[in-house]
């Protein structure tokens, strides 16, 4: 698949990194060429370009950038956007003296503001809940299960792309419903990077349903 991405930094690198290493066509895009290169040649891309160069490149797009940055870019980029799968992979999360706290104010998520941005292009919400690093294991699994990956989407085409990304990785899609739901996706990461931040186990919070004494049907 042709995928661009909007950002250099830690996630474009990492996740476009494994996507290059799955024999996916990655374009990086920046607002610096000088990182955009630098960041393409680290990870063997096809190639670096502008932001608008990396929209123009991609079947699918990743938004690599701070959340309160994504609206405006995305917006700017609208036209070459109209028709593409546009994934949101940022996190809306200032650090508070209560721990982490959303800062989306009165919208419900990133991935909202960015389906208003540009209401052409299918955005989809996926690859936000795990820390960058993560993206660098080939795969990432853990506890012999390969790493699930939630996503939410209102467009068939996309959730399909976004599908194939992900399994691509080694990785299992997880679909969490539509468009609406990706408040949900931003507020669980607050909670879980928050809970990691105070040396807490976010995954030892859900435990397997196969563990649970009980069905959920008694
Ligand atoms: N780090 C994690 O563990 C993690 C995990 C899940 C999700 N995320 C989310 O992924 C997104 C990227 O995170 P990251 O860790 O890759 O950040 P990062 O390493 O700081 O990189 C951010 C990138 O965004 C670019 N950028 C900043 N403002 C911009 C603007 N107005 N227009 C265009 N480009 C702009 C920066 O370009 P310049 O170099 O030109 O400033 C840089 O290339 C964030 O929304 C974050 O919440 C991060």
């Amino acid at each position: 698949m042709k995928i661009g991405i909007l950002g250099t930094g830690g996630m474009a690198a990492t996740l476009g990194g494994a996507w290059t290493a799955a024999g996916h066509s990655v374009v990086i895009g920046g607002r610096s060429q000088e990182r955009a290169e630098r960041t393409a040649g680290r990870i063997g891309a096809a190639g670096h370009g502008t932001l608008a160069d990396a929209a123009g490149h991609g079947d699918a797009i990743l938004v690599a950038v701070p959340a309160i940055d994504a609206p405006q870019l995305v917006g700017s980029l609208a036209g070459s956007l109209a028709g593409r799968t546009v994934i949101d992979c940022t996190n809306p999360i200032v650090p508070t003296g209560d721990g982490l706290m959303l800062n989306t104010g009165s919208a419900t998520s990133v991935a909202h503001q960015l389906a208003t941005a540009a209401p052409d292009a299918c955005v989809v919400k996926a690859f936000n809940l795990c820390h960058v690093s993560i993206w660098t294991l080939r795969p990432p699994r853990f506890e012999d299960l390969p790493l699930a990956v939630p996503y939410c989407s209102d467009h068939p085409t996309a959730a399909a792309a976004t599908q194939t990304l992900i399994s691509s990785i080694g990785c299992t899609p997880a679909p969490c419903g539509g468009l609406a739901r990706a408040a949900y996706l931003e507020a669980t990461a607050a909670l879980a990077i928050g809970l990691w931040w105070a040396g807490g186990q976010p995954r030892a919070a859900f435990p397997s349903l196969a563990e649970v004494p009980q069905s959920l049907n008694d």
